[in-house]
């Protein structure tokens, strides 16, 4: 039995477990979020809680980013999105989710030169590009480059202090662009372009991508904003899968590199950032006349397959970056001229699924991936590097997340129990008598 009550020192849980009372102190967030901290259950009582999926458990606290999914709000160091996606820019947001304040113009010009400084990769690096086949997912490629980096900073893979840690992060941050933009190259047989210290980050990235030698690729301004849009909408979500992957390797006391290459594993999946290209094949099927939106609908909800693009496990008013997005998709495309009729099929198909009976009663909205492949498809990224860009947007909240375990003396490893529901003690049977 679990009994809450107020005493001098605030709010205490009770918990009543055979007969005996145990205190569960209450943690209060900034935000009045609510938590029983039970740090010592096991210890005094042994009992573990079960929470497969970890849908109740809070593994750290942080004041990196705040979530309410109940009301649709998501803060960057407690500068709300909306604010930050008309107002900021991907490096300007970067520098605050790293260092937990807007940089003043001085922190962001030399944040900028140093981004600038670290943007090519060891010339051995190229190896790595030419080893793998031609048809390699770009993904494994990103996290085997990543995690190499460490081989060639070694003075970088234990970090004491904090000038190690803005090299380390400033060399992930810069060369992300440069080795996703190469493992495109290499898939479609293109030499690899190197980077323009002249251009701006975003600028730079498409240039790496779509230049050929002596004919530079000249982005519109609005396609330099839809990209930095995308990064920055996805530059952290607080304690998902692959955060949560990024801190538990850190919790080993891994270096940088290593972290952030699990964090990129865990993002390929195709529920987390595998779904944008999920969502593409879902509209071109529907486009194709593979199948009709009200087909799609009534094989989802017989539960063949998810809507892809739609549900979260945190969001259940609405995801404000799919808000954003929306309307950025919707502005870039007009603005550029460029006409993709997944857009409509997009819009319709969101509609119908809104006003379903099934996706209503789940709370199921569009989430960020149901539109940011359009926008991605407008940039001329293919589909398979999708997670690939997700990963280069989701890289400072990483870095964040690593250097808030680094840094907070109290991490512990991570080390979850399990309840055990196997086989008890046998005895081993020789060979010649097994069954
Ligand atoms: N389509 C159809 N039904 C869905 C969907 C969906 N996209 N998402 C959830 N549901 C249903 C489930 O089948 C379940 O139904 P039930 O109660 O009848 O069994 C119910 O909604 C609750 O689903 P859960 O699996 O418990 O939700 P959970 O929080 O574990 O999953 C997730 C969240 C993984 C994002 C899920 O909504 C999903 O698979 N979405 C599609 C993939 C996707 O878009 N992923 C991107 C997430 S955002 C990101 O990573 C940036």
């Amino acid at each position: 039995m679990l009994k809450e009550s107020r005493d001098a020192k605030g709010k205490t849980a009770y918990l009543i477990l055979d007969g005996t009372t145990y205190e569960l102190p209450v943690i209060v967030g900034t935000e009045n979020e609510h938590a029983l901290d039970i740090t010592k259950l096991r210890r005094e009582t042994g009992y573990i809680t079960f929470d497969p999926g970890y849908g109740n458990t809070g593994s750290c606290s942080s004041a990196i980013t705040f979530v309410d999914g109940e009301k649709g709000i998501l803060r960057y160091r407690g500068y709300p999105i909306e604010e930050l996606a008309i107002n900021g820019t991907f490096i300007e947001t970067t520098y605050m989710l790293i260092f937990g304040e807007l940089p003043t113009s001085t922190q962001r010009r030399e944040f900028r030169e140093l981004l600038c400084d670290q943007e090519l990769l060891h010339e051995d690096l190229r190896h790595h590009f030419e080893g793998v086949p031609s048809n390699g997912h770009p993904m494994a490629i990103l996290s085997a480059v990543i995690n190499s980096l460490g081989c060639y900073y070694p003075d970088l893979l234990q970090i004491e202090n904090e000038d190690e840690f803005l090299r380390a992060a400033a060399k992930i941050i810069s060369k992300v662009r440069t080795i996703a933009a190469w493992s495109y190259r290499k898939a479609h047989g293109l030499p690899f372009m190197y980077p323009d210290p002249k251009l701006s980050y975003c600028r730079n990235f498409l240039h790496m991508m779509h230049s050929i030698p002596h004919r530079y690729f000249e982005p519109t301004d609005e396609q330099v904003r839809a990209l930095s849009l995308f990064f920055l909408l996805h530059a952290d979500h607080e304690q998902n899968c692959s955060c949560s992957t990024v801190r538990m390797v850190q919790s080993t006391e891994a270096n940088l590199f290593a972290s952030v290459s699990a964090g990129i594993c865990a993002l390929w999946g195709r529920l987390h950032g595998g779904a944008n290209a999920g969502v593409i094949k879902m509209l071109e099927e529907i486009h194709d006349g593979d199948a009709t939106i009200p087909d799609y609908l009534e094989r989802v909800k017989r539960k063949e397959f998810r809507l892809m693009g739609f549900g979260h496990r945190i969001y259940k008013s609405f995801d404000p970056r799919a808000k954003i997005l929306r309307q950025a998709t919707h502005d870039m495309l007009e603005s550029t001229g460029y006409d993709d009729p997944l857009l409509d099929i997009a819009l319709e198909l969101a509609d119908a699924a809104l006003s379903d009976d099934y996706f209503i009663e789940r709370k199921l909205y569009p989430n960020v991936d149901f539109y940011s492949g359009i926008i991605l498809r407008a940039l001329g990224i293919p589909v398979d590097m999708f997670p690939v860009m997700f990963a280069i947007g989701r890289m400072p909240g990483w870095i964040a997340h690593w250097n808030e375990t680094n840094t907070d003396g109290t991490t512990r490893i991570h080390r979850p129990r399990q309840i055990y529901m196997g086989e008890s003690t046998r005895h081993y049977v020789p060979i010649e008598e097994r069954k």
